[in-house]
């Protein structure tokens, strides 16, 4: 079995926090998303991976080289154009020659990697094995109607009106039966050829297609709950380590990890916490499920369950809670204006000011 990893797209349905990089570069306990599609390729025992790419080809090439470092022999792939997933297919039909592939969205995230999937299809053999997951707004996804045996009775792309609240999440097996059904396409409506609508003709022609369900899912819907969810997944099972330096009145908590050159300073750290290269906290406070990526400054600052990118800048700044901090981001205070309590206290009245 080969592996198809999509990592083209264009700009146009990028969120605001990938709009300057590659949305499968974004990082999720320090790693790009995309690493740990690649790990989960590995795993799974696959060794020939192909590489779609589009316009961020550059960046994605250099983060990820030839794939030795994963245990993979990567391939890439060129689409000119952000014309769909079953084009990506299309134009890869060389390099997946005959075999059966896993189709893995590159900007996709999934807890628990892809070998039970892998497994559930050696084991059944249908045409098409794909992953759901249930979503709040399924409109923005592939809608699946699946019956009790997980055996998929229909498939709509992003439907006005949604059959259900499975969405496919992206991870599909395929054996080369797609290959035909993906010639019957025509461009849909916002001019892709879409692998749902190449998975509803395989229905639709009698051909078998099942379903395995997941949770820990996350994908760049703008949903930055779901990211936030996820890193403090990973981070859960994070290993005590410190390459870089702590000094004596700081205090490290729990699991954190202070990657090589980045410097505590007269701070108190709770984790799980991930602290990138290069990167300087000083006279903070950083709290559980936050990961801080490389060459960052947080001084004088509060920050928890949070994730910061390369180059972010906090300073002087209580509190930040829940939030998604972009790369070279500078978070300040803004200028004191003076603000007065006007109060008319009666006798033995008890309040509680927060200034
Ligand atoms: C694509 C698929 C959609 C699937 C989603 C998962 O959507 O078309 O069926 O649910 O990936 O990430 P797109 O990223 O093109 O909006």
């Amino acid at each position: 079995m080969k592996a198809l990893v999509l990592a083209g797209g264009s700009g146009s349905r990028l969120r605001p926090i990938t709009h300057t990089s590659a949305k499968q570069l974004l990082p999720v306990a320090n790693k790009p998303v995309l690493f740990y599609g690649l790990e989960a390729i590995a795993a799974a025992g696959i060794t020939e991976v192909g590489i779609v790419v589009g316009d961020t080809a550059a960046a994605i090439e250099d983060a990820v080289g030839d794939g030795a470092r994963f245990g993979l022999a990567v391939t890439y792939i060129h689409q000119d154009a952000p014309l769909g997933l079953a084009h990506a297919v299309l134009i890869s039909r060389d390099f997946l020659s005959s075999d059966d592939f896993v189709m893995y969205l590159g900007d996709n995230f999934i807890v628990g990697g892809i070998t039970e999937l892998i497994d559930e299809f050696a084991v059944g053999r249908p045409e098409a094995q794909i992953m759901l997951t249930t979503v709040s707004d399924p409109r923005q996804f592939g809608v699946v109607e699946v019956d009790e045996d997980g055996e998929v009775l229909g498939l709509e792309e992003k439907p006005p009106d949604p059959k259900s609240d499975l969405a496919l999440v992206g991870v599909y097996i395929f054996t080369p039966v797609i290959h035909e059904a993906i010639r019957t396409l025509a461009p849909s409506a916002r001019g892709e050829l879409e692998i749902t609508e190449a998975i509803a003709w395989l229905v639709d022609n009698g051909r078998k297609v099942r379903a395995t369900r997941i949770s820990g899912y996350w994908k760049d819907t703008g949903n930055v709950s779901d990211l936030l969810e996820v890193n403090r997944a990973l981070l859960e099972n994070l290993a005590t380590r410190c390459d870089g330096t702590v000094d004596g009145s700081s205090q490290l908590i729990g699991r954190v990890v202070v990657e090589a050159g980045a410097r505590v300073c007269r701070s108190r750290v709770v984790g799980p916490v991930v602290i990138g290269a290069g990167t300087m906290i000083d006279r903070s406070y950083l709290g559980p499920f936050t990961s801080v990526g490389e060459d960052c400054e947080i001084t004088e600052s509060e920050i928890e369950y949070s994730i910061v990118l390369r180059g972010g800048s906090i300073r002087g700044v209580r509190r930040i809670e829940a939030s998604l901090i972009g790369q070279d981001v500078e978070v300040t205070p803004a200028p004191r204006v003076r603000r007065a309590h006007r109060l008319v206290l009666g006798d033995h009245s008890k309040v509680q000011i927060s200034s």
